[in-house]
């Protein structure tokens, strides 16, 4: 184990508004740096808890284990600062911010990562002069992972996810994972709201920014993303625990029997369905 490792150990997580009722009810999994590895689970297992505590969203409580990350207790970290050192979570659901402009807004993100964990007082990372990315390497930088995404640049103008497609929506997270070249990403349900010629683009996108220094969590329901994107380890997730590891072979097995199998193998049977429709859970009430 290197500090180079994303370390979850024995993680409890509950939402803050029912504190005593746990989603995530310990989980262990390391990531070591430049690995891919999948969480699958049925609707309800807890996929989108784990990527908001290991991300420090404020609706969540954490109540035991720790999560290590380059040295730190993540954990203990504000939102801000695990961004900072590196991790990323593209949004299940990203949320519009209407008046603020995608290139604005990358401009900052770019500069406040940039700026790295603890800012040095003479770096002001909103000029250029001073610290911040001169605007023609900015343009230069977007314009590329544009191409690469297959986006359309006039989105650059726009509000952020304002009146966006859910594949457009999809697609800036995933541009904003490329001009940010996290260490440690998250992608949490990208492939859902996606036709097949979305997914194959930014599954290819995905695969063009892997490197052997950013560790990926491709949290999916489906397998149907893993075709395009080859995990190192697969693992399922239901009712807060991970019931089963593997190889890309376990993502097959789901994708050929569902669920109800290994939730079966797991003594789970009966207690989660694996049929339901996708609901859009509002982390924030
Ligand atoms: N902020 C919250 N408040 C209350 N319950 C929540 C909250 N977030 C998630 N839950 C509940 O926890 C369970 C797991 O949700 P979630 O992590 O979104 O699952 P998944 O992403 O695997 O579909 C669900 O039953 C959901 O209703
Ligand atoms: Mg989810």
């Amino acid at each position: 184990m290197s500090d180079q490792d994303l370390v979850i150990r024995d993680l409890h997580v509950a939402p803050a508004a029912k504190p005593d009722h746990e989603i995530l009810k310990g989980i262990d999994l390391t990531v070591v740096k430049g690995e891919v590895h999948a969480i699958m689970g049925p609707n309800g297992s807890g996929k989108t808890t784990l990527a908001y505590a290991l991300m420090g969203h404020p609706a969540y409580v954490i109540k035991s284990g720790e999560v290590l990350w380059h040295g730190h207790n993540l954990l203990k970290l504000s939102a801000d600062k695990r961004a900072r050192l590196g991790m990323f979570l593209a949004f299940q659901y990203p949320m519009a911010i209407p008046g603020l402009s995608v290139a604005s807004f990358l401009r900052s993100a770019i500069n406040a990562r940039r700026s790295g964990l603890n800012p040095d007082p003479t770096i002001d990372p909103t000029d250029a002069f001073k610290g911040g990315i001169p605007m023609g390497e900015f343009r230069k930088l977007v314009k590329e992972k544009m191409a690469l995404l297959k986006m359309d640049e006039s989105i650059a103008a726009r509000y952020v996810n304002e009146g966006f497609s859910g594949g457009e929506k999809k697609r800036l997270e995933m541009l904003q994972m490329a001009v940010l070249q996290p260490e440690m990403a998250i992608l949490d349900e990208t492939d859902s709201g996606l036709d097949i010629d979305a997914l194959r683009i930014v599954a290819e996108g995905v695969n063009a920014m892997l490197n052997p220094n950013m560790g990926v969590l491709v949290i999916t329901h489906y397998q149907r993303l893993l075709n395009y994107i080859t995990p190192d380890r697969v693992h399922v997730l239901a009712a807060g625990r991970i019931v089963a590891s593997g190889g890309k072979d376990l993502a097959l097995r789901l994708e050929a029997e569902g669920y109800a199998p290994i939730l079966a193998e797991a003594g789970l049977e009966g207690v989660v369905t694996d049929d339901e429709e996708p609901v859009a859970v509002e982390a924030a009430h």
